[in-house]
């Protein structure tokens, strides 16, 4: 027993005494490892008069438990440590100025989404938001697309797998179910604009699977077409920021508005370059209508007391045609050359008063 209490005190001081993890993984070795001095003790039970064994057993499991916890508890308090000092080590100073070379860009698509942001608040719309991965519902049936409405198959949708009941969700091809998540989730009168991704199995020079689309939503009680076309005029000037835009309201179709219109811009394309506010020709810019009863029945909300106006409008080709970019693909490469060149700085923020695009 002897041997046991001074192996016991030996192996605990060397415990304590050691600096490192390594150290500590010879002391286990030496003394609990196959050839260490307490496995050596163990062996020695099987001598043992069954008398002797009664103490010496429990006496020996003991030790061994105590030395292990010992180890155990240091090698914890060791990687505590380690891990301070390495935190202590790697602090950063967050109020050192940026190395210029660090400095990231706005993206062009984001900003277009602040200028519009920014102009639609100043008309009174708050920001809405809906997920990227959508029920079918909100995508097309409680747009008036139900299943096997010709117009789901324009949409080129991508779905997730089916669910045990049978519905499916998919990737949102365009932003206009925000427009029945807000009915649901707020109480008219509404204004609205919903910026957000979009995706459609779709890959070429001018069109990329993932793409982005803004919607706005009006509903009121006394809600018609001049209020949308004042209020696409009002963004025009702002957004293009040009006096006057020459517009043109095109008949549509699109199963959510009724009447549903294709909107125009006047434009010149002189050598390739799209201007607006001058010259002969059109560019379309977006799709528009008065919100459909059963859009807004899908709501929650009374068609006979209320109407509504909505728009959706694709961004990046606006984004492009206003920055100069010619390739839409280029818009999603993260290639940091073109990202530095196209860029916008973090704190020039589009206001109304600064002028939108500076
Ligand atoms: N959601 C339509 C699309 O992706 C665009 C659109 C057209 C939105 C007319 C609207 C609208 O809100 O009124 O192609």
């Amino acid at each position: 027993m002897q041997d046991i209490d001074a192996l016991r005190d030996e192996l605990l001081a060397q415990v304590d005494g050691a600096t490192d993890e390594a150290a500590l993984e010879s002391i286990r070795v030496a003394a609990l490892g196959k050839k260490g001095s307490i496995s050596a003790l163990m062996r020695g039970l099987g001598k043992m008069t069954p008398e002797e064994r009664q103490t010496a057993g429990p006496a020996l499991n003991g030790l061994k438990n105590e030395v292990d916890g010992a180890i155990r508890a240091a090698k914890a308090r060791l990687e505590d440590a380690a891990l301070d000092a390495r935190l202590a080590r790697e602090t950063l100073d967050m109020t050192l100025p940026v190395a210029p070379e660090d400095r990231g860009t706005i993206h062009p698509v984001s900003q277009v989404i602040d200028e519009i942001t920014e102009i639609f608040a100043a008309m009174g719309f708050q920001v809405a938001e809906g997920p990227d991965i959508e029920e079918d519902f909100y995508n097309f049936t409680a747009l008036n697309i139900p299943p096997e409405h010709p117009a789901r198959q324009m949409h080129d949708t991508f779905y997730l797998p089916e669910r045990p009941d049978g519905t499916r969700k998919v990737l949102r091809t365009h932003t206009s179910p925000v427009q029945v998540r807000t009915m649901l989730n707020s109480k008219p009168p509404l204004r609205i604009i919903a910026p957000g991704r979009t995706y459609r199995c779709d890959s070429d020079q001018t069109h990329t699977p993932m793409f982005h689309q803004v919607e706005a939503l009006v509903v009121d009680e006394a809600t018609h077409m001049g209020h949308l076309k004042g209020c696409i005029e009002a963004f025009c000037r702002a957004f293009f920021e040009v006096d006057e835009v020459k517009m043109r309201f095109r008949p549509s179709y699109f199963p959510f508005t009724e009447p549903s219109a294709e909107v125009d811009i006047g434009c010149s394309r002189k050598g390739g370059e799209v201007r607006i506010g001058e010259g002969d020709d059109w560019l379309e810019i977006m799709g528009c209508g008065m919100v459909h009863p059963k859009v807004l029945e899908h709501g929650g909300i009374d068609p006979a007391k209320y109407q509504g106006f909505a728009l959706g409008m694709g961004l990046d080709r606006i984004a492009m045609l206003k920055y100069g970019a010619p390739d839409l693909r280029a818009f999603f490469d993260s290639d940091l050359r073109w990202l530095r060149h196209y860029g916008f700085a973090a704190l020039d923020l589009p206001t109304l008063g600064q002028g939108i695009s500076r």
